[in-house]
């Protein structure tokens, strides 16, 4: 696959085939995104991979907190914005596209409860990778480094044909990842990145994201 196509085909998915992924390729993908650049070479990361057994406890963990109303928080916060603003206009935009593909109707609690708890599920995908920071560095120094690095992963499986879906619901109880997947203290959990292979039949992998037009925010000086 030719890099722009990666970039252009690349989406989230939200369905999944139960295929397992072996471990051999998710290490390989994993291999090729080290490739990423990093501030001084750095290199601020480091994955945990969840499958099979354990990635079911921390699923029913993390459901079974979801629904009994323990408020969610991870270690690192990627939303933050006021509910006046244009980021959250492009959130809505984006709930309503898949709640239209889900059939779920805004006044339908439990629909709507069932796919929030879907994402904390990981989509039933049938592995995960959690992506890991040092605590030793400054909690923003290395976001910049792990945002590259996600993105890689993400396009590199597409080479294997598999999908995948960057979460942080996933990681929204990091006390169940830190028990099931012994997640060291002197590491932060930052994201989860589900993995598999897509069920294109999964009506919530039609969404298709529009993205801002390029002029709106490029400005031009000197050219
Ligand atoms: C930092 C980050 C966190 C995300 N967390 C979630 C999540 O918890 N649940 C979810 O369904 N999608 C999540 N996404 C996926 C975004 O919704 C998605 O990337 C965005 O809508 C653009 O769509 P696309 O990935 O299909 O191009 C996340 C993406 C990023 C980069």
């Amino acid at each position: 696959m030719q890099i722009i196509d990666a970039i252009k085909t690349r989406k989230s998915v939200r369905g999944y085939k139960p295929d397992p992924v072996p471990k051999e390729t998710i290490r390989q993908i994993l291999q090729i995104a080290g490739r990423a650049p990093s501030a001084m070479n750095s290199q601020p990361w480091a994955f945990c991979v969840l499958g099979g057994r354990v990635l079911d406890q921390v699923r029913q963990a993390n459901a079974a907190k979801l629904r009994a109303g323990e408020t969610p928080g991870g270690e690192q916060s990627v939303v933050g914005w006021s509910k006046q603003s244009v980021y959250r206009e492009r959130q809505v935009e984006l709930a309503v596209q898949l709640f239209r593909l889900m059939g779920i109707e805004r006044q339908d609690t439990d629909k709507r409860t069932q796919w929030t708890e879907r994402g904390f599920r990981f989509f039933d995908a049938p592995a995960a990778i959690i992506v890991l920071t040092d605590t030793a560095l400054k909690p923003d120094t290395p976001l910049i480094d792990i945002g590259i690095v996600i993105q890689t992963i993400c396009l590199a499986a597409l080479a294997f044909d598999l999908g995948t879906c960057i979460a942080d619901q996933g990681c929204l109880y990091p006390d169940v990842l830190r028990r099931h997947a012994a997640i060291p203290d002197n590491m932060r959990i930052v994201m989860s990145i589900a993995i598999g292979y897509p069920d294109w039949d999964y009506p919530a992998n039609q969404v298709q994201t529009s993205r801002v037009p390029i002029d709106d925010i490029v400005h031009w000086h000197g050219l």
